[in-house]
Formats: structure tokens, C-alpha cells, sequence
């Protein structure tokens, strides 16, 4: 099978982000990259490019330039990985789109429900695809407590609590030339939100995904603990899903001690789970009555989804790059079934799509808005 030509936008030196789509999709050697907008300085895109061995006809100065040369091309990219700062995923994305090119955008997939709503309409009337990489869903262990939950081994759900804490804005690191930091505390470029959409909307998509419950409102308390600094950097989110199932969000970027702590724990009347994404590799489930246990990718017993993600055997720990690679391997999947003309079910998709990314900046406008009103409940 003749490999998916990838082209990708942002992700030039110094880049986060785009190295690590870059690596997942090498995972399963199912694409090329073949084009790049890696940067918005057109020689350090150049520079970029050259370095990862994309040729230089096809490292493009602006991305306009990339989607419509592409999209001429015989054999032109056939999607494109959006890796640049929020503010740009919705021009860049609509660009693609409109070039008749799938689009896997990172999130936040906007910087408001507007835009989002626009790409969903717009990839629907094209038949092409729209995947947000909400990348801790494709975890084997997340696979899993999603079946054991859908299965009933939890009963009736009534507590989902998920934090996603880091440390690395505890100062105001947005004031040296820290290029992460800078661009995220800006609400030009970031959004409304800041730690909550940057990190919160990863732990918001979680529960979801691993539940299948719907959020039908949430209140909210942001800070903004940093001096001077303009968007939240600490939230604690209260939700009701459907169901009277009851949660709670913490997401922090000023929790000292705090790498990339994302953490779910789910309670029903049959027992519990607790999901740590430090440590991947490991699902606790507590069944009322009985003993804990941990359960280990790879072991036996586990469900089929989980195994089909799992690459190496128990006790070889996977991590952070092969889910994202998970979610680059489903994407292939759909790619290919559009490459013979027809279109992936509903039902076959399980990587996050634009109603996901939707949802996601729904949680946002929902959590600012509930917490400058003085931390009332709003609906989603
Ligand atoms: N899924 C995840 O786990 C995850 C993790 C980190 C970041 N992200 C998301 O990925 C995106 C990028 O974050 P990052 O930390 O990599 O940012 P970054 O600042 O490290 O990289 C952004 C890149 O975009 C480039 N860029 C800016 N404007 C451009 C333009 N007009 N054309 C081409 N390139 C342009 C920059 O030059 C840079 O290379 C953000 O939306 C962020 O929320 C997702």
C-alpha cells in the first residue's frame, strides 16, 4: 500500500508539538511527509524543511501557498498536520479543506465555537476528514476502561475526576523568550482560555471519551495566580454529565511538582477506576467487595481494542509517543477507506473528529463565561 503523503504546517526548530506528530506518524510507517509550512519566517521554514529531509520545492514560505500548490499536484499531499499556535488552526485548516485536503488539527481545534462549527460544515460538504489529536484517548489502558465502563463493571456512574496539572508556568516565563509560554497566555493567540483550553480541554475530552457521557453543564473558578498575567493559569471545573453522574476538573500550570500530571479516576456503584498517565502502562480497577487490581497493558484478558493498540509485550512500558502514534494508525485507517472512494462509518471512528474539537471549545467559551459571571452554572 502506497504510503499517506502527509504535509504538515508549523513544527519548525524549536517547535514542540510537530516533532512529536512527525515521530508518530513514522510509528507505523504509514505516511510520508512530503510538504511543509514549518514556519511563519519563511527562511527558517526553509531551514526547517531541509533539516528533516523535506525537498525544497515543497517546503512552501506560507501555507497559502502550500494548499493550493498541493492541491495542483498529481501527487500532493493528501492531509495535513495544523501544529501552529490556536489562533491559526481555523485559517489554516479551512485553507486545506478548501483545497479539497483532510485535515488533523491539534487542539484546541479553534479559538471559538464559530470557527469550529464552520470546519465541521466545511470537511462534511467536502467528504473529507477533520481529527483533532485529543492524543491521551488512544491509550490502550483509556481503550480499556472505556470497554469495562460501556460493559457495566462499574455499575451506574456517579463521580468522574480528572486533573491535569503541570508546574512549568508557576513563573512568569511568558516574559523571558520562552516561545511555548509566550504565545499562550496571549488571548490573541491562544483564545479565551488559557491553562483551560491549552491543558483542560485534554482532561474534559477524556472524561468523555472513557465515560461516553455527555457534560450538560459546568462552574467555574479560574485564576490567573501570576502577576500581570491575562489568561487563567489555574481552574477548578465542576460538571454535571448526564445521568446525575457528578465530576470535577482541575487543570494547573502553577502546581510545583507537577510534570505532566493528567490523572482519571471514575467511580460507579460497582466499583472504581483510576487511570494515571505517568503511569500509562497501569489501569487500577476496584471492584466493590474485592481486592484492587492492576491491570497491565499487554497482559491477558484485556479487551480487543486495547490489544490491537498495544504494540510490545507486558512490561515493556509504551508511553506518550506511541498514543499519539495510536491515534495516527486510526487516522491511516480512515484515510484509507476515503482513498477507495467511499467513506469510514461513525461507528469505525474512534480518534476524536471536529465534533470532538467543537466540544472542546464549547468547554472553554462555557468555563470563562460561567467564571465572569461570578462561577454560575452554564450549559453546554
Ligand atoms: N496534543 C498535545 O498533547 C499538544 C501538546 C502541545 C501542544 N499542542 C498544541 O499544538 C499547537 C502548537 O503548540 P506548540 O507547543 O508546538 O507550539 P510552538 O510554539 O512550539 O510551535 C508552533 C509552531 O508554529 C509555527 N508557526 C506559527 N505561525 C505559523 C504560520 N503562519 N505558518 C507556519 N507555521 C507557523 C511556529 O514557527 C512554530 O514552529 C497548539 O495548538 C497547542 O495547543 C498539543
Amino acid at each position: 500500500m502506497e504510503r499517506i503523503r502527509l504535509g504538515m504546517v508549523g513544527g519548525g526548530e524549536g517547535a514542540f508539538i510537530g516533532e512529536v506528530h512527525r515521530m508518530a506518524s513514522r510509528l507505523d510507517d504509514r505516511y510520508t511527509l512530503c510538504a511543509g509550512a514549518l514556519c511563519s519566517d519563511a527562511k527558517k521554514a526553509a531551514s526547517s524543511a531541509l533539516s528533516i529531509g523535506i525537498s525544497q520545492e515543497r517546503s512552501y514560505s506560507t501555507y497559502q501557498e502550500m494548499a493550493s500548490t498541493e492541491s495542483d499536484l498529481v501527487a500532493g499531499i493528501e492531509v495535513v498536520a495544523i501544529v501552529t499556535p490556536n489562533h491559526l488552526h481555523y485559517p489554516i485548516a479551512k485553507e486545506f479543506l478548501l483545497a479539497g485536503i483532510h485535515v488533523i488539527c491539534d487542539k484546541p481545534m479553534t479559538i471559538d465555537t464559530q470557527e469550529a462549527r464552520e470546519l465541521i460544515d466545511l470537511a462534511k460538504t467536502s467528504n473529507l476528514m477533520l481529527a483533532v489529536t485529543y492524543n491521551y484517548s488512544a491509550y490502550p489502558m483509556i481503550r480499556h476502561a472505556r470497554m469495562m465502563i460501556q460493559s457495566g463493571e462499574l455499575g451506574e456512574l456517579r463521580v468522574v475526576h480528572t486533573k491535569y496539572t503541570q508546574d512549568w508556568l508557576t513563573e512568569p516565563l511568558e516574559n523571558t523568550n520562552h516561545k511555548q509560554a509566550h504565545w499562550r497566555v496571549d488571548p490573541k493567540k491562544s483564545g479565551v482560555g488559557g491553562c483551560v483550553g491549552d491543558i483542560g480541554t485534554h482532561a474534559y475530552h477524556l472524561s468523555c471519551f472513557v465515560t461516553k457521557l455527555k457534560a450538560i453543564s459546568l462552574c467555574a473558578d479560574l485564576s490567573s495566580f501570576v502577576d500581570g498575567r491575562r489568561l487563567d493559569d489555574n481552574a477548578h471545573i465542576m460538571i454535571r454529565y448526564e445521568g446525575n453522574t457528578k465530576g470535577m476538573i482541575w487543570s494547573s500550570q502553577v502546581a510545583p511538582g507537577n510534570g505532566n500530571n493528567l490523572e482519571i479516576q471514575i467511580y460507579g456503584d460497582k466499583g472504581g477506576l483510576v487511570w494515571r498517565q505517568e503511569q500509562p502502562n497501569e489501569l487500577i480497577f476496584t471492584p466493590i467487595n474485592k481486592p484492587g487490581q492492576t491491570l497491565l497493558r499487554g497482559s491477558a484478558g484485556l479487551s480487543e481494542n486495547a490489544n490491537a493498540l498495544s504494540r510490545v509485550p507486558v512490561g515493556h512500558p509504551e508511553g506518550y509517543i506511541e498514543g499519539f502514534a495510536n491515534l495516527y494508525r486510526e487516522i491511516a485507517d480512515a484515510l484509507m477507506i476515503y482513498r477507495s472512494g467511499k467513506k469510514p462509518s461513525s461507528g469505525d471512528i474512534l480518534f476524536p473528529t471536529g465534533e470532538d474539537g467543537y466540544d472542546g471549545v464549547s468547554f472553554v467559551e462555557a468555563a470563562v463565561k460561567s467564571n465572569n459571571k461570578g462561577s454560575v452554572w452554564v450549559s453546554l
